[in-house]
């Protein structure tokens, strides 16, 4: 297997506000996932993400039915790296760009908004809803040229312009790839992969999509076998903060060869330091999550089978701009538990342990994973608590608890995180289709 490198750009190119990165083997996560990995270095496009070729394509596209010679303003309403890929292709393009940003949206990103060349960073509102709705409803109808409205993720000209990522992967290489790994916020990135892959009749890859516990869309519509909506975002990973994925993510995720795999944010920090110290590349909990899966077993675990030496593995290494080196420090202290609990691993003599609910049939089942338990208290916080001089390992809680006793509203409450071999890890390829419940909760803002 070689990369096929291409040192001219198509002349086309030029004129797209993204650029085609390489495809470089990483020895180091190789190494660390006992299989060839290689990175798809979206993390250099302009804007630091992915997002560019979305956003870039849907403005190209938008601009083709603007008479000739029109010079409209764009508008976005994204703090995160959405907002940044409209500036950044704004900006390529010759055109300006304002973005309307909730309040919460923190210095940083509004700093590297207006450092991208922003017309204007307007703040507003409490929530990205806000933000959006006062951009449509109060600045854009003001502005006296053409506009352009650019969605974060949830248009098919942005699934098409993510779509060139993997054209782009599938020219790099001579063959398929084995498994292809991105994470999902709306969905968007994962909707470009699956069109190209149909595009290209590319069949075999198995696709890990990948997402944080709280931030877990994608795989609770998996669970709960139709579209929802989260009540609530509680992961740090905000870019993949959307509380309902589209409804073309969720049918392409229950194709075959899609698993659904969520990691706690911890093990996504984890990604993120040690990317820095493998790679020397800096990118937010929303690209980590990805990469965490090189360390410590996490492959096999998500793929549910060993992971071949020949396995060609490609990540999609969506990059962010939400991260500074100070964040990555702050990380590695307050998680720094991740790695640890792995150097202490049969050395150590207490524990975590997962107690069942009051009355439940469930047995108290230790477990000295700490991730795990974390994530699991996460997900029913009433039931995790430490436990003491009963270290077992997370196999343990699977053959311990009492399958066949277990009452409906336990099945419910354990079953994503037990159900499967390891933590959060599904296999969609059985669950039926079935109608959009309609839905009142924010979208969150990607
Ligand atoms: C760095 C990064 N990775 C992944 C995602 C998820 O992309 P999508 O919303 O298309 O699923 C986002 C979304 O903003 C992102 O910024």
């Amino acid at each position: 297997m070689t990369v096929k490198e291409y040192h001219t750009a198509p002349a086309e190119e030029k004129k797209n506000p993204w650029v085609q990165t390489p495809l470089r083997e990483s020895y180091a996560l190789s190494e660390a996932a006992g299989c060839r990995i290689f990175l798809k270095l979206e993390n250099l496009q302009p804007s630091g993400s992915f997002k560019t070729r979305g956003i870039g394509y849907y403005i190209l596209r938008r601009l083709e039915e603007l008479p000739l010679g029109s010079r409209p303003h764009i508008f976005a309403s994204s703090g995160g790296n959405a907002g940044l890929a409209a500036v950044h292709s704004a900006r390529a393009l010759g055109l300006q760009c304002t973005v309307v940003v909730p309040t919460a949206t923190s210095a940083l990103m509004v700093a590297k908004l207006r450092a991208a060349g922003a017309h204007d960073v307007i703040q507003h509102g409490a929530a990205w809803k806000d933000a959006d709705t006062y951009l449509r409803t109060e600045v854009m109808p003001r502005a006296p040229q053409p506009t352009i409205y650019c969605p974060p993720f949830d248009h098919p000209d942005i699934w098409a312009g993510n779509s060139t990522v993997m054209h782009e992967i599938a020219a790099q290489l001579d063959s398929p790839p084995d498994v292809l790994i991105c994470s999902v916020g709306g969905g968007g990135l994962m909707n470009g992969i699956c069109q190209a892959m149909d595009d290209l009749k590319m069949y075999t890859p198995t696709i890990l999509a990948l997402e944080t516990a709280g931030a877990e869309s994608l795989n609770a519509a998996l669970h709960a076998r139709e579209l929802i909506t989260l009540p609530k975002i509680t992961s740090q990973a905000t870019s993949l903060g959307c509380a309902k994925v589209t409804e073309a993510t969720f049918k392409y995720a229950q194709r075959a060869n899609v698993r659904s795999v969520v990691l706690p944010d911890a093990e996504a920090a984890m990604g993120c330091w040690r990317l820095a110290d493998d790679e020397r590349m800096m990118v937010e909990l929303a690209c980590g999550v990805n990469v965490a899966l090189c360390y410590d077993g996490r492959l096999e675990k998500a793929l549910g089978r060993p992971v071949r030496r020949d396995d060609v593995v490609v990540i999609v290494l969506c990059g962010g701009s939400n991260v500074t080196s100070d964040m990555l420090c702050g990380w590695r202290k307050e998680y720094a538990y991740v790695e640890e609990e792995l150097d202490m691993q049969g050395k150590r003599d207490s524990g975590y342990g997962i107690v069942p609910k009051p009355g439940s049939h469930l047995q108290e089942t230790p477990c000295k994973d700490q991730a795990v338990v974390q994530a699991v208290a996460r997900a029913h916080h009433e039931f995790a608590v430490p436990l003491c001089e009963h270290a077992a390992r997370l196999e343990d809680i699977c053959v311990t608890r009492e399958r066949e006793q277990e009452s409906e509203t336990d099945r419910r409450l354990v079953a994503p995180v037990f159900d499967e071999e390891l933590l959060g890890v599904r296999e969609c390829g059985e669950i039926g289709q079935s109608e959009e419940r309609e839905q009142d909760g924010e979208e969150g803002c990607c």
